[in-house]
């Protein structure tokens, strides 16, 4: 493998801020959540502020593109708590104009006058509808019904600049007129950014019993590639492009932050779980946070942060994550920025052979200095992806 020189030099920044809390437990989610009788508002606002500014200390001062409270349910966090991070932040990093701010909320707890709290200071809502079918948002254990995912959706579009939401498709026995249908009537209340993931089963959910058991059967792979072709179509009638494999937006309303993710640019993550890629000298540094959200409380107390990983990524595993995050992306890996970030030259990192054999099939673009999946591709990237990569 050729070396080049891995250009450090000012990654803007993009913060993810972590809450940890839900009112419920969702049967087929794996995200750092926890239910508690009752939150610790109080000593989690302290604690974030504590871990924010240990790490802005040894970031220094950097420009900040965009910051993201994620969950969890940070729509449960007292919006004091959201307003003091986003000031912190502001005295700790050089936020560009415009600053993109996303607050992650779900329909249950998406009252008006709450939410409305959140709007001084954040300017971009994604919203956990999930489905707008009485029977999938039962079948899911959703705590709302389709007519308060509406009603939110309409509050949060009165509310913010901005919003986007969520659903989950490719459930047991969907059919393919069924979820048109129902995408249908949900791209009538967007928004101007959609996020369409397929049903997955992960290990350690209640769902994952129940799968195990035999009690869930997912649509084979030609039914769950029919639904996603129908995804793309359906959105694009309505103007929404698909930009990632599972992200649908109007040109330009893009999720700022997450497009950060795919390129591979710094985030820092702060909260119980919170992963970070962060530059630091000729490094970068991959973080990670405890999870268990009272004992990163512990350790922030003691420490004054939660790291319990931290590792300055070798080349050839930086190369890795670039592939598999930016082939997710329509438009693909720039070439010199791969070599730029990852010190790694693209056509080094992949097999040629592979390569080649994907072009011909449809599947791979590889021209005017970008890589790229195309829609056949996206459609199988975690195959490609274990054959292409070095
Ligand atoms: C961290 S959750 C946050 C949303 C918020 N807590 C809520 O549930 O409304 C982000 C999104 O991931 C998606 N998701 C979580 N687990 C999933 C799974 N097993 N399969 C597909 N999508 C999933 C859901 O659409 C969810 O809204
Ligand atoms: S889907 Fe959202 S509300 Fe449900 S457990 Fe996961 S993070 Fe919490």
């Amino acid at each position: 493998m050729r070396a080049v020189p891995y250009l450090c030099a000012m990654e803007p920044l993009t913060l993810y801020v972590h809450w940890p809390f839900c009112l419920a437990k969702c049967p087929y989610c794996d995200f750092n959540s926890h239910v508690r009788d009752r939150i610790p508002q109080d000593s989690f606002r302290a604690a974030l502020r504590t871990e924010l500014a240990w790490e802005a200390t040894r970031l220094g001062r950097r420009p900040l593109t965009s910051i993201f409270f994620g969950g969890g349910t940070p729509s449960l966090m007292d919006p004091e708590t959201v307003a003091a991070l986003i000031d912190d932040a502001g005295r700790w990093f050089d936020p560009v104009p415009g600053l993109e701010i996303t607050l992650e909320a779900n329909p249950t707890s998406v009252e008006a006058a709450w939410l409305a709290a959140f709007r001084a200071a954040v300017n971009r809502l994604s919203l956990g509808v999930q489905s707008l079918d009485a029977d999938a948002l039962r079948w899911l254990g959703r705590a709302h019904s389709a007519a308060q995912a509406r009603a939110a959706l309409e509050i949060a579009r009165a509310t913010f600049p901005r919003v986007s939401f969520d659903l989950i498709y490719a459930r047991p026995g969907q059919s393919l007129p069924g979820w048109r249908a129902e995408l249908r009537a949900a791209l009538a209340l967007a928004a101007d950014h959609l996020s369409l993931y397929q049903l997955t089963i992960e290990p350690g959910t209640a769902f994952a019993t129940r799968h195990a058991r035999g009690e869930i059967v997912l649509p084979d792979e030609d039914t769950a590639a029919a639904l996603y072709e129908a995804t793309g179509e359906e959105a694009a009638r309505f103007g929404l492009l698909g930009y990632e494999v599972s992200n649908y937006a109007r040109p330009g309303a893009e999720s700022r932050h997450n497009l950060s993710y795919w390129r591979y640019g710094d985030y820092a993550g702060i909260g119980p779980g919170a992963h970070g890629r962060i530059t630091l000298g000729p490094d970068l540094v991959a973080t990670r946070r405890h999870r268990a959200p009272e004992a990163w409380a512990g350790l922030v107390a003691r420490d004054g942060h939660g790291t319990v990983e931290q590792t300055a990524l070798p080349a050839v595993e930086k190369a890795r994550e670039m592939l598999l995050m930016g082939l997710r992306l329509t438009e693909g890996i720039d070439a010199a920025r791969f070599a730029a970030r990852t010190g790694v030259e693209l056509e080094d990192a992949i097999d040629a052979d592979v390569l080649r054999q994907a072009e011909v099939e449809g599947y791979l673009r590889f021209a005017e200095g970008r890589l790229a999946a195309l829609p056949a591709g996206r459609l199988r990237l975690d195959a490609l992806l274990a054959a292409l990569v070095r």
